[in-house]
């Protein structure tokens, strides 16, 4: 390929197209091909200049076109109160774009300078214990603090005041991994003031959560406690959504100084934690661009099943394509056995993102800091500055991308059914989980593992995005069911929507509070049938029905039908005493739909056993049929052009001979032919067009 054609102009318009950030776009703006973003983070201030441009030919070489830097920064751009620097930054920018590698600037609000929090202490962060954070690690700013927030506008006001136009600046990440926060002071009275505002008076809130209970009763707002757990579920709740609310305030403080100074072509995004639930990422990514995600295998050892439906909980946030903005280069330093992914596997892993609907790769790190606590992470280059072992691999997967690019440009992903999750039913669960060995993250992963072979494209949503396009939208432990998100629910089953319940489901309000009817509350009565009782299980009960015989490990749900057309699917067998015989699963028409409700955790083979039986019944079936046992399929499409681009992705260490429906090109390969069967090598990854596709 060649490696001297400028991408950059073609790289603005068509992120811009990409982002819908040009919505008046007119039929001559229409994209070039996207590329494939393919690069690293890299740290220019920890070396001297004079290295700078080794360290830009290397990446080129390794055919990066994007980097990642000032996330960690502060100091050397603002080494003193009000005392700003960029010229370093300047240099390294300009210097990049000679290497034709386009930058994402990270604004450093993760890591406040030492002048900052020693004059202001009142910007530390507080622990739910009341320990002050200190100097020395990073995340020590409270999110909540009036003060720390003026700080880091200026400083991202600054920035984009002088990068906002930069032609070789293509986006945003706001701050870095947003996670902990804080207790302090203010954090607190603003946690009141938030109370305030949702239920107007105290006698509304204590109407609302119950705190006749225990004596809770409050008489003013400041007095309710501030906590994280231990509390009633309604405060903690409210908690959560507070943190939230403060994370988005937090993100808008930084959006408002950068967005009219940024030109429209630069994105704004923040880089996120797959499952990490300090706050509802649906909310908390309204008002960002792109979603992006930090993807790492902390033991080595790829979960391919995991790490997919990571990507489709990412690329649910805000429902398109996203950004990979950290991944390992083999392995990282904060396991417990810092353990490497075996050689290959950096590039299947870089591979399956592309293959759910990231649109950019990016390493965690270039080159090994001298110093700093994470010396021993996996890096590409040595503390020595030359290339690692793993440097070829990386190499290889730059060349992957550059020759897929234009294949890939503007598809996307289509599922042909979704996975609800829900950050007020985790958090619910969490609260008060009556089973130790009940995990919500694992309610979904069960569920999404059995899928997945059949469905091969699966969207993990919020309850209350659209569903219509999907024919059939399993919702496991949807523990809290507010009465908007059920009437959206029962909107799409009255349209044709089959809705699949798991257990747990519908037990709460809004408030957390038990609703006033049995399980599934709202849904209910459109179920024909609701919960009579439900029971954690310290041995497996067995179960037999529609979808075979197997067992229920951790939790049962004695269901009972309300209605003659209910039907029961599977019935539990001799167990509890209270369960034995009595209905597991249900299902029952509704408008012109179906609602089923499961209140048992089905073992593995139980849980393919339905997921075959009811993706059948609703005629999804895989794109790519017959696939061997850890070969995953998955298909990116355009819309508009229809053009569609199937990723083959060999997840086992043998070879795999597949067969394909018809005949494909693989696109990936240097000689490309046309061909109905591939042989992928251990790891292997194929990206097949249809012949005429081209
Ligand atoms: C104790 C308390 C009760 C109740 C029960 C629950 O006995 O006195 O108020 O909390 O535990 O098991
Ligand atoms: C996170 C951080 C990075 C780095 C990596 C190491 O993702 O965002 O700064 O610490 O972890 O794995």
């Amino acid at each position: 390929m060649p490696r001297h054609r400028s991408f950059l102009p073609h790289a603005v318009v068509a992120i811009a197209a990409l982002l819908a950030l040009h919505p008046l776009a007119t039929e001559a703006q229409k994209p070039a091909p996207t590329p494939l973003f393919f690069g690293t983070s890299w740290y220019p201030e920890q070396w001297p200049a004079s290295r700078w441009d080794t360290d830009l030919q290397l990446m080129q070489d390794a055919h990066m076109n994007v980097i990642r830097v000032g996330e960690f920064a502060w100091s050397t751009m603002e080494p003193a109160e009000g005392r700003f620097d960029f010229t370093w930054l300047d240099r390294a920018i300009a210097l990049a774009a000679k290497h034709h590698i386009a930058v994402v600037l990270g604004t450093p609000t993760a890591a406040p300078p030492a002048w900052l929090t020693s004059k202001y202490p009142d910007t530390l962060r507080v622990d739910e214990d009341g320990r002050y954070a200190e100097h020395g690690n990073r995340q020590h700013f409270s999110f909540a603090s009036p003060r720390y927030r003026i700080f880091a506008h200026r400083i991202a006001l600054r920035m984009a005041q002088h990068y906002g136009h930069n032609p070789n600046v293509i986006g945003w990440q706001i701050d870095n991994e947003l996670a902990a926060p804080s207790f302090d002071a203010s954090a607190k009275q603003q946690f009141h003031a938030w109370l305030h505002h949702k239920y107007g008076t105290i006698a509304e809130l204590n109407r609302r959560w119950a705190t006749a209970y225990w004596s809770q009763t409050y008489d003013t707002f400041a007095e309710i406690p501030v906590h994280a757990k231990g509390e009633n579920p309604a405060l903690l709740l409210d908690w959560k959504r507070f943190v939230t609310d403060t994370w988005v305030s937090y993100l808008q403080n930084q959006i408002d100084a950068i967005r009219p100074n940024a030109a429209a072509h630069q994105f704004i995004t923040t880089n996120s934690m797959h499952w990490f639930n300090g706050y509802d990422h649906y909310i908390v990514h309204k008002n960002l661009d792109i979603a992006a995600w930090d993807d790492y295998v902390p033991d080595g050892h790829l979960d391919p099943d995991l790490n997919a439906a990571q990507h489709d909980l990412v690329r649910g946030y805000k429902q398109k394509n996203f950004w990979l903005m950290e991944t390992q280069p083999g392995f990282v330093n904060w396991g417990p056995i810092n353990a490497t992914l075996p050689p290959g596997v950096t590039r299947e892993m870089a591979w399956q993102a592309i293959a759910h609907g990231a649109d950019a790769v990016l390493y965690w790190q270039w080159r090994s800091s001298l110093n700093g606590q994470e010396q021993y992470h996996g890096s590409i280059l040595g503390a020595d500055g030359t290339p690692l072992p793993i440097y070829a691999e990386i190499q290889q997967i730059g060349a992957d991308f550059e020759r897929t690019a234009a294949a890939l440009a503007g598809t996307t992903i289509k599922a042909p059914v979704a996975i609800l999750q829900s950050y007020d039913s985790h958090w619910a669960i969490d609260f008060q989980k009556h089973s130790q060995k009940f995990d919500y993250v694992a309610s979904i992963l069960d569920l999404y593992r059995a899928l997945h072979p059949i469905a091969q494209s699966i969207d993990i949503l919020s309850p209350d995005a659209p569903l219509d396009p999907y024919k059939v939208v399993f919702a496991p432990a949807l523990n809290v069911l507010p009465r908007p998100t059920a009437d959206h629910l029962l909107d799409y089953v009255r349209n044709g929507g089959n809705l699949v319940l798991g257990p747990r489901s519908g037990m709460k309000d809004a408030d957390n509070a038990l609703q006033p009817n049995r399980q599934p509350g709202p849904l209910a009565s459109a179920l024909g049938g609701y919960v009579e009782q439900f029971y954690a299980l310290d041995k497996p009960v067995p179960l037999t029905g529609n979808w075979g015989t197997g067992t229920a490990a951790l939790w049962a749900e004695q269901l009972a039908a309300t209605s003659p057309q209910t039907k029961v699917l599977m019935t539990y067998g001799k167990s509890n005493g209270w369960i034995d015989n009595q209905p597991a699963a249900i299902t029952h028409a509704y408008g012109k739909g179906s609602i089923t409700y499961i209140g048992a955790t089905l073992d593995p083979k139980l849980m393919q056993s339905m997921a075959a039986s009811l993706l059948a019944e609703h005629g999804i079936a895989p794109a790519i049929p017959g696939l061997p046992e850890g070969v995953e399929a998955s298909t990116r499409a355009s819309a508009e052009t229809h053009r569609a681009v199937v990723i083959l992705l060999n997840h086992t260490a043998s070879s795999q001979h597949i067969e394909l429906p018809r005949s494909f090109e693989n696109i990936l390969a240097t000689h490309i032919l046309s061909a109905s069967t591939i042989d992928l090598p251990p790891h292997g990854v194929a990206v097949l067009m249809e012949p005429h596709a081209q």
